[in-house]
C-alpha cells in the first residue's frame, strides 16, 4: 500500500524545531543561563544507546505489529534518585524475565522486553500546583526537574538534576546490559529467579512448577544438541529501555546524528513515548518525535477520536513503517469495550501499521478510603481482558502490555491472590508517583495474560483450519 498522504503542514525538522511550537507540561527554569549550560554539557556526553539498537527494537516491534511477537513494557511510574539501588534494578529486571518466560510459553511467541527504566524521570501533572494545609507550591514533576519534598526550595526546577538523571540512567543501563548479556538471564537460571520475598505462596508455587517444565525442556533440547553455546538466546536476552519524552531540553541534548545512516536518533533510550497530555499533533512534543527514527509510542486515552489517531499516524509515521508507531491504549476497564473498536476500525480502514498495546494502569487510578492513590488488581485485569476481547472481535492483534510495576514487595495496588487490602496500603507504599504492581501481582498477571495468549493461539489455529477447509 502506498504511504498515506499527510494531513499536516510540516516544516523542516531539526533537533530544536520543537522550540517554535506551542508546548505544555514544561517546567519554568528560573535561571536560563544555568539551563543552557547544562544542555551544552549534556550534548557533549556520550549517547546512552546506539542507533543500531533502536533499529533492532523497531524490527522486533514490526513483528509485534504482525502478531508474530508480543511486547512486555514495564517498570516504575517514576524512577527516583532516592530509590536508586542495584537491588531495585535487579528485582524489576528479574520479575520482567519471569513474566517474559511465562508469556513466551503461553503465546509460543517471542516476547519483546522493554523497561520503563534508565530514564523514566519526568512526569506530566494534572495540576501545575499542589496545595497542602493552605500552602500552595508548584507540583512535583519528577526527579530530573524538581524535588518531591513539599518545600518551596525543593519545588524550584533545577537543571543540574538532568545531569544526575543522565548519570543514573547510564549506570542503570550498564547494569541492565550486564544482566541481559552476562549470564544472569540464562534460561537455566529460571529457578534461581524466584524472588526470596514472594509473599504470595500460590503464585510462587505456580512459578516453581512452571520453572520445572522449562528445566525439563532445556534438558531435552540439550540432549538434541541445542545448548547455551550453540543457541545464544538460551544464555542471554535482549532488553530495551524506554521513557516518556517529556523533558525536551534533555531529549534534544541527547539526540544524535547516526553516522552509519545520517539519520537522527533520540539516544536517551531505545524507545520514547508521548503521554496522553502532550500528544497534540501541532505541538512541540509531536514535533520533536516526528524527526527521530526510534520506535515511538503514544498514549491513547478514552476521549481520543479516530481523527486524532490518524493525525498522529500522519505526523509520526508518514511512511507507514511497521514497528515505528506503538499506540498505547489506556481507556479504563469500563471504557475500553466502548471506545477502542472505533479507533481500531479507523486504523484498519486506512491500512495504518501500528502496534496496539494495553496500559491498564493509567485510567484505573482511584483514591482508597485511606487516602492513598491506588489501582485495583481486578480492574487492571479486566482492562487487559477487554483489550484482548476487542481485538479478537475486530480481527486485529493485541500487541502487548504496558505496566507500572516493581520487583519490590510494595503495597500500592490492592488485590491479587496475595490480597493487598486498602488497610495495608500504608505498609510499604514507596512510589514517587503512581501505584505500581508488586512482584507477585505482576507475575500473577503474566500467568493470566499467558492464558489469554494461549486462547488467542488456539483460536487462530481454528480460524486457519476453517479458512483452509473452505
Ligand atoms: C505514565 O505513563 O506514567 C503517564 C503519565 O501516562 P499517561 O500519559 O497515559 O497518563
Ligand atoms: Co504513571
Amino acid at each position: 500500500m502506498a504511504a498515506p498522504t499527510s494531513r499536516l503542514e510540516t516544516g523542516k525538522w531539526s533537533r530544536e524545531s520543537w522550540r517554535t511550537k506551542p508546548i505544555v507540561q514544561v517546567p519554568e527554569y528560573p535561571d536560563q543561563g544555568a539551563l543552557t549550560a547544562v544542555e551544552k554539557q549534556l550534548r557533549s556526553y556520550p549517547p546512552l544507546v546506539f542507533a543500531g539498537e533502536a533499529r533492532r527494537l523497531k524490527a522486533a516491534l514490526a513483528k509485534v505489529s504482525e502478531g508474530k511477537a508480543f511486547l512486555l513494557q514495564g517498570g516504575d511510574c517514576a524512577e527516583s534518585f532516592a530509590e536508586f539501588h542495584p537491588d531495585n534494578i535487579r528485582d524489576t529486571f528479574r520479575v520482567m524475565l519471569q513474566m517474559a518466560v511465562v508469556l513466551t510459553f503461553g503465546g509460543a511467541l517471542p516476547i519483546v522486553k522493554v523497561g520503563r527504566m534508565a530514564g523514566q524521570f519526568a512526569k506530566p501533572r494534572s495540576a501545575p500546583d499542589e496545595t497542602i494545609g493552605g500552602v500552595t507550591l508548584p507540583s512535583y514533576r519528577g526527579d530530573n526537574i524538581n524535588g518531591m519534598e513539599f518545600t518551596a526550595a525543593a519545588r524550584v526546577p533545577d537543571p543540574q538534576r538532568m545531569v544526575q538523571a543522565y548519570n543514573q540512567s547510564a549506570a542503570t543501563l550498564n547494569l541492565l546490559r550486564a544482566f541481559a548479556q552476562g549470564g544472569y538471564a540464562d534460561l537455566h537460571k529460571v529457578h534461581q529467579w524466584t524472588l526470596g520475598f514472594m509473599a504470595d505462596a500460590a503464585t510462587a508455587e505456580k512459578y516453581s512448577r512452571f520453572a520445572d517444565r522449562i528445566q525439563e525442556t532445556l534438558e531435552f533440547m540439550e540432549a538434541c544438541g541445542l545448548t547455551g553455546e550453540t543457541v545464544p538466546q538460551i544464555r542471554e536476552t535482549e532488553f530495551y529501555t524506554s521513557h516518556e519524552a517529556l523533558l525536551l531540553p534533555y531529549e534534544e541534548a541527547l539526540t544524535r546524528n547516526d553516522s552509519t545512516t545520517g539519520q537522527w536518533y533520540g539516544c536517551s533510550a531505545h524507545m520514547l513515548w508521548l503521554g496522553e497530555r502532550t500528544r497534540q499533533p501541532d505541538h512541540a512534543h509531536v514535533e520533536f518525535m516526528r524527526g527521530i527514527q526510534n520506535p515511538v509510542g503514544v498514549k491513547i486515552g478514552p476521549k481520543t477520536t479516530p481523527d486524532e489517531v490518524l493525525a498522529l499516524c500522519d505526523a509520526l509515521n508518514p511512511q507507514n513503517e511497521a514497528g515505528r508507531l506503538t499506540l498505547i491504549s489506556r481507556m479504563g476497564a469500563e471504557r475500553v469495550t466502548e471506545h477502542l473498536p472505533t479507533l481500531l476500525r479507523a486504523i484498519t480502514r486506512e491500512g495504518r501499521k501500528v502496534v496496539w498495546v494495553c496500559d491498564p494502569m493509567h485510567a484505573n487510578t482511584v483514591k482508597s478510603s485511606t487516602g492513598y492513590k491506588t489501582r485495583r488488581f481486578d480492574n487492571i485485569l479486566a482492562e487487559v481482558r477487554s483489550f484482548f476481547a476487542v481485538h479478537r472481535a475486530e480481527g486485529t492483534h493485541p500487541g502487548g502490555v504496558h505496566f507500572e510495576m516493581t520487583g519490590q514487595d510494595v503495597t500500592e495496588c490492592v488485590g491479587g491472590t496475595q490480597s493487598v487490602s486498602e488497610a495495608s496500603l500504608g505498609d510499604r507504599y514507596h512510589t514517587h508517583c503512581d501505584p505500581r504492581l508488586n512482584a507477585s501481582q505482576a507475575l500473577e498477571l503474566a500467568f493470566l495474560i499467558a492464558e489469554a495468549l494461549k486462547d488467542e493461539r488456539v483460536q487462530h489455529g481454528k480460524d486457519a483450519r476453517i479458512t483452509a477447509a473452505q
